[in-house]
């Protein structure tokens, strides 16, 4: 039984505006993150968990086990019976301005999913938008890249099979695709309770909100480029290295640096140590796309921005972080867009925002929920005024 007077942190002025950095607010039953070890789900190592079958890795964040092979097969058969968006979904994203960003796209189209399909019963809405999101996302891509109609789902298939066929990716090979996408969507499903996106989810939810708006809030805030859209900036940044020979990439960053820029895909707010999820993509990039012109840069980056970034006192960790070479794995199988790699990070994503949802709203508290999120600001500069003189 844990002490509830235990102090957990002291909090002092020099902590104030500091974005509750390393405050503890609440408690987390999906994941943690270690800062050397980095993320487990409900206890497992990610490393151990990447290549398990994507519907078992939703399954344990939901149900905080690992299903027997009766219940993976049970809760498969539950999501592709709930396959299936409203047709008007597809229209509404067809009106939206094709060069708003993708996330802007998702973020519509989950508020628009909301808007046609919410029960309102956060572990039933759960369910269906895991089932859907895949769809949703590969229609946006499909009509933002101007591929063709989108492709309805096929429920004998599983989540990512079947989302690799709805995008039909032009010319890509699907086992490859489907290597990269599988793993992509398991690695970067939860990142414990307090990254902002799941942060901004479960606080909207907490004033009650249903399910599609609360995650529509936490796109947005995975939106950011410090946060989710990390991955297309350091996708960006493989590509203006342009070279694999590890003298000039290391002189490129030097240069970066020196000039005030940034090098994108490594450091981390929490992790003090190479992140699992970068280290685990390396080894899927080696078996699907070894020779791979970025990737190969991405590779030699792992060393050498580690050797210059090592050599600078103020940089608390100099590590790849899970940014650093997912862009080059989707770009490497036919997904050559970078803006639309966010929202398959949040496509991911929201699998461990609407279970850590779920269990605020629904089960802690002996059922009555975590309360409404209302941290306190200390008032700055505002002597009493009043207008009466
Ligand atoms: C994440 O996966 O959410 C990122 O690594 C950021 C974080 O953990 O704060």
């Amino acid at each position: 039984m844990a002490d509830e007077d235990e102090v957990l942190f002291q909090i002092t002025r020099k902590h104030l505006d500091t974005g509750l950095r390393g405050f503890p607010v609440g408690t987390c039953g999906t994941s943690a993150v270690d800062p050397v070890q980095g993320v487990s789900y409900v206890g497992y190592p990610i490393a151990e968990l990447y290549d398990v079958e994507p519907e078992a890795a939703v399954y344990l964040l939901f149900e905080k086990h690992l299903p027997s092979a009766d219940e993976l097969a049970a809760f498969k058969a539950d999501l592709r019976a709930r396959v299936g968006m409203p047709s008007s979904v597809v229209t509404a994203l067809k009106s939206l301005p094709r060069d708003g960003h993708p996330m802007e796209w998702f973020i519509s189209g989950l508020l628009y999913l909301g808007m046609t399909t919410k029960t309102g019963d956060y572990a039933e809405d759960a369910r269906n938008l895991v089932a859907r999101s895949t769809e949703l996302v590969a229609a946006i891509f499909r009509i933002r890249n101007g591929w063709g109609e989108p492709i309805a789902p096929d429920p004998s298939l599983g989540l990512i099979e079947d989302f690799v066929r709805m995008l039909g990716i032009p010319g890509a090979d699907p086992e490859r695709v489907t290597a990269v996408l599988r793993s992509f969507y398991v690695l970067h499903m939860d990142h414990g309770g307090g990254n902002l996106s799941t942060f901004v989810g479960k606080a909207v939810a907490s004033g009650h909100a249903d399910l599609y708006a609360s995650l529509a809030g936490a796109m947005a805030a995975l939106y950011g480029p410090l946060h989710g859209r990390a991955n297309q900036d350091a996708l960006d940044f493989v590509r203006r290295v342009g070279t694999d020979d590890p003298d000039a990439v290391e002189a490129f960053v030097r240069k970066t640096l020196d000039e005030g820029g940034k090098i994108y895909g490594f450091g981390h707010a929490v992790l003090r140590a190479e992140d699992p999820r970068a280290t685990v993509q390396y080894e899927v990039g080696r078996r699907t796309c070894p020779d791979d012109p970025l990737f190969r840069t991405a590779l030699v980056l792992r060393e050498r921005a580690v050797k210059v970034l090592s050599g600078i006192d103020k940089v608390s960790n100099p590590y790849p972080n899970v940014d650093a070479v997912s862009g080059t794995l989707l770009h490497a199988v036919g997904l050559t867009d970078s803006s639309t790699y966010t929202v398959l990070f949040g496509l991911s994503r929201v699998v461990g925002i609407a279970a850590q949802i779920i269990d605020e709203r629904v089960r802690a508290r002996g059922g009555k929920g975590v309360a409404i999120y209302r941290p306190k600001f200390i008032a700055a500069n505002q002597p009493r005024r009043s207008l009466k003189g």
